[in-house]
């Protein structure tokens, strides 16, 4: 069956089938080749799209203005302090005029809510750039990066650990899951991902013959690991207070040579990046001083050794994202 996805939003990966997720990470391989190649692709001349953002992002952004400059449209970006929306305009309304507009809006912010107002009321395909629960972008890049590096996904075991219960741990459990993929969140188990997702994933891991598995266990997670995946133990958006208590609870799940060691031998290590592995950031800097902690969710030698492929994915991030413009604009 011809897959079509033209008038699509992209809010969560729950949405997609996986015959949907190959044909967009087939589509970004085609993409990535063409680039490499420096084979213009100016598909969609003409159009523009607008990408409005209540958090910081470095990749997200870039790879959202690169992939629409590159397909010949306009971007538009827009910070909280830019636009009306929110203080002055409801999400519905602001939705509703930039509907009129352009031909997709990106959104990265807070509730997972607003994105989906966005979807209902603009009438144009948009695209979740990163909600506190969702991050569908980055994982598809995800998938490609380990598809790339491991010729394959189905039957791979993916452990990710951390704070198994932010936007990186859902969307990765049903990334995997969804392309057949054993995922293992490793968490104390206040951070476990919700129940309620867990069942869900649960069950199309049985219609994708995988599994979800949750552990306390670090062993446990990383042994026959082939991908160790691991995010920041803060998100953005979560009070700076929190910072004494994550540390306590995620200090054993740092991602450092000796759980490396425990992996498959040609294990990888993956992040969605920023990361905290070193004292070379603001934060990092003020953590040391204050808990005594010089790399948190994994060490500087893992992060830069030679199983990291964590910059390849932050490159996917644009390939993917092109494809999913593309694809849901274009058909
Ligand atoms: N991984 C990711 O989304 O990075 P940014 O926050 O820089 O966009
Ligand atoms: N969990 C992180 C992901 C950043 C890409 C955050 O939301 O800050």
């Amino acid at each position: 069956m011809a897959i079509d996805l033209k008038g699509r939003s992209f809010l969560t990966l729950l949405d997609y089938t996986p015959e949907e997720i190959r044909y967009l990470l087939d589509l970004a391989k085609d993409f990535k080749k063409k680039k490499k190649a420096g084979e213009l692709h100016k598909y969609l001349e003409g159009r523009n799209i607008v990408l409005l953002f209540e958090k910081t992002s470095t990749r997200t952004r870039c790879a959202f203005e690169v992939a629409g400059a590159d397909l010949g449209m306009g971007v538009t970006f827009l910070s909280p302090n830019d636009s009306q929306m929110g203080k002055k305009e409801s999400i519905s309304d602001t939705a509703r005029v930039l509907g009129r507009m352009f031909d997709g809006i990106e959104f990265r912010g807070f509730r997972q809510e607003t994105v989906e107002i966005l979807a209902r009321d603009s009438k144009v395909p948009v695209w979740n750039g990163l909600t506190d629960k969702f991050h569908p972008t980055q994982v598809l890049a995800d998938l490609l990066t380990i598809e790339e590096k491991k010729g394959h996904l189905k039957g791979l075991n993916f452990t990710y650990f951390g704070d198994a219960r932010n936007n990186m741990g859902n969307s990765l459990m049903i990334g995997c899951t969804k392309m057949g993929i054993n995922f293992t969140a490793c968490a104390p188990k206040s951070l476990f991902p919700s129940e309620e997702l867990v069942e869900k994933c649960s069950a199309i891991a049985a219609e994708n013959g995988c599994s979800v598995k949750l552990t306390e266990d670090v062993s446990e997670g990383a042994e026959g690991a082939d991908i160790l995946y691991t995010d920041i133990w803060v998100s953005m958006g979560e009070p700076e207070s929190i910072w004494a208590e994550r540390i306590k609870l995620l200090r054993p799940y740092q991602i450092n040579s000796d759980v490396m060691a425990m992996a498959k031998p040609d294990a990888i290590f993956m992040h969605c990046l920023p990361s905290f592995h070193d004292t070379n950031t603001t934060i990092g800097k003020e953590i040391a001083e204050k808990f005594g902690l010089k790399e948190m969710e994994v060490t500087d030698r893992v992060f830069s050794g030679l199983q990291s492929v964590v910059f390849d994915e932050a490159e996917n991030r644009m390939h993917t994202i092109k494809a999913v413009i593309y694809a849901t604009i274009n058909g």
